[in-house]
């Protein structure tokens, strides 16, 4: 069985003023708040038993809003709160109780895809131990973490480069086996301070045990400006035909 994890922290600072009054992934994108995005997602894909980790403002608006999350279509909604903005895998670091030991499907709260990942989910539950990222090819790579990859093999992966080796984001969509906590354990905060997912990746791809996939359909992340009111012109004008 998967478990999923939904990562809602941080401070948003990127959206002030609007991240002043509200937390990021409650601001709306069309008709719904940024985090029912995520979760479709997850149902979808058939990830039923999720952990929101949330932080910063307005934290417990999130149970106003998403409450035991069955009439979204989960079997089970957990919350927990990260204290400050030490990364994303310092908020990942929050859901090993609720791993239990089992494997991990993490999605960004701030990503907002169009079609369904079911198929690779499907994928990594064949996989026998490791890690599976996905990929999508984007304009302006240096805005992400970039993937160089070469055949069926990620290289590496770099965090925002200034000049990216390939056009490869990766997205905030991320599938782990249960040894990302001793490698999250093991991590020093980056220069900007957090403690990075790609940190966590180049891990996995060290030890050989990452795969790698390209992600259908568009996928935009909404946590600046322009993408925000981009996400909203894609929901809006195409769907995110997930149920
Ligand atoms: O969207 C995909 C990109 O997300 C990846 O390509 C990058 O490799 C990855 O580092 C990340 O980049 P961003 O700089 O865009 O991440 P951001 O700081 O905007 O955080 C994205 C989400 O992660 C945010 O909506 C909530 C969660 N997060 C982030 C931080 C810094 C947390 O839960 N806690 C945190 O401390």
């Amino acid at each position: 069985m998967l478990k999923g994890v939904i990562l809602a922290g941080g401070l948003g600072t990127r959206l002030h003023p609007l991240t002043k009054i509200t937390n990021k992934h409650l601001l709306p994108i069309y008709d719904k708040p940024m985090i029912c995005y995520p979760i479709e997602a997850l149902v979808n894909a058939g990830v039923k038993d999720v952990l929101l980790v949330t932080g910063g403002n307005s934290a417990g608006d999130f149970l106003r809003l998403l409450g035991h999350g069955r009439h979204l279509g989960l079997e089970r909604l957990d919350y927990t709160y990260q204290e400050g903005e030490g990364g994303i895998a310092d908020a990942l670091a929050l859901a090993k109780h609720h791993a239990e030991g089992k494997r991990l499907v993490v999605v960004l709260g701030d990503n907002i895809l169009e079609l369904s990942i079911k198929k690779s989910v499907e994928n990594f539950r064949k996989q026998e131990s490791g890690a599976k990222i996905l990929v999508k090819e984007v304009h302006d790579p240096e805005r992400f973490g970039v993937a160089e990859i070469q055949g069926d093999k990620v290289l590496s992966i770099e965090e925002k480069p200034t000049q990216p080796k390939s056009n490869y984001a990766v997205t905030g969509l991320y599938m782990y086996d249960s040894t990302v906590f001793d490698i999250i354990d093991g991590l020093s905060p980056s220069e900007r301070g957090e403690l990075e997912i790609t940190d966590v990746n180049n891990h996995y791809i060290n030890r050989g045990t990452m795969t790698w996939e390209k992600l259908d359909g568009w996928w935009t992340d909404a946590g600046t400006f322009d993408s925000l009111r981009r996400a909203t012109n894609l929901v809006a004008e195409g769907g995110a035909n997930l149920v």
